[in-house]
This record gives structure tokens, C-alpha cells and sequence, in this order.
């Protein structure tokens, strides 16, 4: 059966632009009370705005999750507002460019906070209020390359396969308590994402490769997935395929890499 989108208590991480966006949008089309949470306030209020024409209720809340007291501001302001949390779902996010081997420890360290550890917190908070409730949902959103190392995005992957990691574990540790846990796995996506990915000893800037989805592809994904829980969703199917090639024949997988990323590997200059 369906589940109600209508009333629930929802917040988006990343609702500024992207997929954050788009799902906020499509949510406000549900009327859900949505939670808008992001670093620009501009961009948030005129979210806000189209998100209240279409007959739902925001919350908007300029925080930088970076800051371990903004994720807690999230969850206890949402509480304060609405009294309960019906879904939290984990978009925000950067990616980073370079070799695993030049990569700064600093921005190893940043994009952990930010990509891995603002959504375990934000777990870790809601987990009890969505226990009390009886009944909730987290919905994580990683990445194809959270399935498959991508060379030059090896710490990117590495804090996406970090996320998949305890979302698997705590599906298993919350079966019984009435709360779900879901994993979105989007593939290239026409977003702000490529403008914001930070680079590290790549001499020059790359656009996507192969097939592009809208964010509103990635939105209809989570929208529903809210509606009928899964475990993982996979927003542009066929990147299924690499993740169950990979799963049985991982070299095999390395000399595809090893081809398709031919110049972009050329374009890593060695630290001196
Ligand atoms: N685009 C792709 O190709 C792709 C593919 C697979 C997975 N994904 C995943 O999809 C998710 C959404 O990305 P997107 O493509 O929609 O990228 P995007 O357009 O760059 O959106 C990223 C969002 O994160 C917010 N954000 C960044 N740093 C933040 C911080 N310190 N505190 C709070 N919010 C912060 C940004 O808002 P502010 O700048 O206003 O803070 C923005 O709203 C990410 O988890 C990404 O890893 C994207």
C-alpha cells in the first residue's frame, strides 16, 4: 500500500539547488511540511516561496552542516516547529577531484564532515524521536560512486561507500521499530554538483560523462521511494549494471575505468 505523503514532516538537506531542490519541490506538490536546510538563505527563501504557493508549509533553516551544532540546530528546530520527524533525508554534499595519493588531509577531513558525518549525526538525533513516534524514514542519498571507486573521485567515493556502509547496518538495527532506511544512488546528474566539486592535482576542469539525468528524475526517485520504502534505489537504472559487474568481475570493471578515464588521467600532475 501507498503511504501519504500529505502532512508528513520532511526535511531536505542540499534544498538550495539540485536534486535537493527538485525533491523539495515535488514534495511541496504532496503537501508535505518541509524542512529546507542549506547554506544560502536567498535561494532557501525563494524555494520557500514556491513551496508555500504550492500549498505546503516550509521551515527554512540557513545552517552549514560542516558545523556538528548546526546538524543538531536541524533536528531541534524541526522538532520545536512541527513536534515530530517523519522522514529526514540526507542530500547535502561536495565532491572532490584529485589522486587518492595527493589528496590534503584537511580536505579528506572536510568532505568526511560534510558528506559522512553530518548525515550519521543527523541519524543518530532522529533515530530517537522517529522511535518514540513509532514510525519514520531516513533516506540517505549517495552515489553510483558509492558502489564503484571512480578514479580521481577516490575519497568522494570513499565517504559515499562510508554512508552506504551504516545505512545497511542500521536497516538491519532498526527492522521492528517502525523506522526505514533508504539508500539513493543517483548517476551523473545536471545539478550544481560539477560547478562546486572542489580540485585537487588535476590540471584541468572536466564536464560528465555519459548519460546526464534531471534532478526531477532523481526527486521522482525518492518521492517514491517515500511512497513504497526500498532499501536501495537506483534513479537511472541501468547503472545497476556496473555495480553487479563490479560485484563479480572487479578487474575486469578496472580496465573499463582504465579506458573510459584514459585522459582525464593523463591531466593528474604529480605533486612536487
Ligand atoms: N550531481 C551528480 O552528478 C550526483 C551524482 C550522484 C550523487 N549525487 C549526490 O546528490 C546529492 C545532491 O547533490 P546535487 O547534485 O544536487 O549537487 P548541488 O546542486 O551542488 O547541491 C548540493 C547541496 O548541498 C548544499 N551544501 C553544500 N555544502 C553545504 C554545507 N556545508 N552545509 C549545508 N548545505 C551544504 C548546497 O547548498 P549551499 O551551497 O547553499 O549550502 C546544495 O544545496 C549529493 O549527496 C551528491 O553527492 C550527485
Amino acid at each position: 500500500m501507498s503511504r501519504t505523503i500529505s502532512g508528513k514532516v520532511i526535511i531536505i538537506t542540499g534544498a538550495s539547488s539540485g536534486i535537493g531542490h527538485a525533491t523539495a519541490l515535488a514534495l511541496a506538490r504532496e503537501r508535505a511540511k518541509l524542512v529546507l536546510v542549506a547554506r544560502r538563505e536567498k535561494q532557501l527563501r525563494s524555494l520557500a516561496e514556491q513551496v508555500e504557493s504550492a500549498g505546503s508549509t516550509p521551515l527554512v533553516l540557513p545552517l552549514d552542516l560542516l558545523q556538528e551544532d548546526c546538524v543538531k540546530k536541524m533536528i531541534h528546530y524541526t522538532q520545536d516547529q512541527f513536534g515530530r520527524i517523519d522522514v529526514l533525508i540526507n542530500n547535502a554534499a561536495f565532491g572532490f577531484y584529485g589522486s587518492v595519493e595527493n589528496t590534503p588531509a584537511d580536505v579528506v577531513r572536510e568532505i568526511f564532515d560534510l558528506n559522512f558525518e553530518a548525515p550519521l549525526i543527523a541519524c543518530q538525533l532522529v533515530i530517537p524521536i522517529m522511535r518514540a513516534q513509532g514510525s519514520g524514514h531516513i533516506i540517505n542519498v549517495s552515489s553510483v560512486a558509492g558502489k564503484r571507486g571512480l578514479p580521481l573521485s577516490g575519497i568522494y567515493c570513499a565517504t559515499k561507500f562510508a554512508l552506504q556502509g551504516f545505512s545497511e547496518a542500521l536497516r538491519v538495527e532498526l527492522q521492528g521499530s517502525g523506522i526505514d532506511v533508504s539508500i539513493i544512488n543517483p548517476a551523473a546528474t545536471q545539478t550544481e554538483f560539477g560547478d562546486n566539486i572542489r580540485y585537487g592535482d588535476v590540471r584541468q576542469r572536466f564536464k560528465a560523462m555519459g548519460h546526464i539525468q534531471s534532478a526531477e528524475e532523481v526527486a521522482a526517485g525518492i518521492i517514491r521511494c517515500i511512497k513504497h520504502p526500498r532499501a536501495e534505489v537506483y534513479p537511472y537504472r541501468i547503472s545497476r549494471i556496473l555495480v553487479w559487474l563490479n560485484a563479480v568481475a572487479p578487474s575486469l570493471v578496472d580496465k573499463i575505468m582504465t579506458r573510459f578515464f584514459r585522459e582525464r588521467l593523463r591531466a593528474t600532475s604529480p605533486i612536487s
